[in-house]
């Protein structure tokens, strides 16, 4: 059986991809943010567009994905992981998804409520969802390549 269903990898990849377009399509909402903060007249461009639904987009998923986590339980360490290396795991998850709610809620709260003070959550979000998912990277490839024990596997549709 697999430990994550078809739907978990699946919002997993839709997530990753959606987040890394969130950050390489990043200048236009920049933009069009600086601009409201002058004064000046913001261009909503299908770039800008595009990362307000993209945005909602996520927490939409992240919300679906905590669902089945909820329901069914997260999925436990591969086998052989120390207490340890479990609970750093857990709360790497745990922190993957806190950013990933703050950053679309501060997002929204910026955009949809004019607060200030949320763009610059959310910016201050930037280096931090960066350095936690460079941490679940590096994690993932010394599973695959170093501990060789099938981790990645778990996160893919072909077996
Ligand atoms: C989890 C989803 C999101 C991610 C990962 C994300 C990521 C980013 C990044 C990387 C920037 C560029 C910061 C910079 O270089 O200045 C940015 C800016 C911005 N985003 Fe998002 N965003 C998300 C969701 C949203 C949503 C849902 C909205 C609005 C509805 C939004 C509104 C903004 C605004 C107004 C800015 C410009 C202000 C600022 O830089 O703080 N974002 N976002
Ligand atoms: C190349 C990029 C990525 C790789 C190789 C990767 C790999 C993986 C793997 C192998 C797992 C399963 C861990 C396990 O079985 O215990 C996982 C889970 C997870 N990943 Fe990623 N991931 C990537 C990108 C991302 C991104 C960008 C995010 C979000 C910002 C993310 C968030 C998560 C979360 C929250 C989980 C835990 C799922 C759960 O158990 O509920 N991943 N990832």
């Amino acid at each position: 059986m697999r430990p994550y269903s078809r739907t978990q990898i699946l919002l997993h990849w839709a997530v990753a991809l959606l987040i890394a377009a969130q950050f390489v399509f990043h200048e236009s909402i920049a933009d069009a943010w600086r601009a409201f903060r002058r004064g000046q007249e913001v261009v909503f461009d299908p770039l800008v567009a595009g990362h307000v639904f993209g945005g909602i987009a996520v927490l939409l998923l992240v919300v679906w994905r905590l669902v089945i986590r909820a329901r069914a339980g997260a999925v436990p360490p591969v086998a052989g992981t120390s207490p340890r290396m479990a609970l750093i795991a857990h709360l790497g998850h745990i922190a993957l998804y806190g950013v990933m709610i703050l950053a679309a809620l501060s997002g929204l709260a910026a955009w949809f409520g004019e607060v200030e003070l949320a763009g610059e959550l959310h910016e201050t979000l930037k280096p931090v969802i960066l350095i936690l998912v460079a941490g679940h990277i590096a994690a993932s490839l010394y599973h695959q390549f170093y501990l060789k024990d099938g981790l990645m596997r778990r996160m893919s549709l072909r077996k």
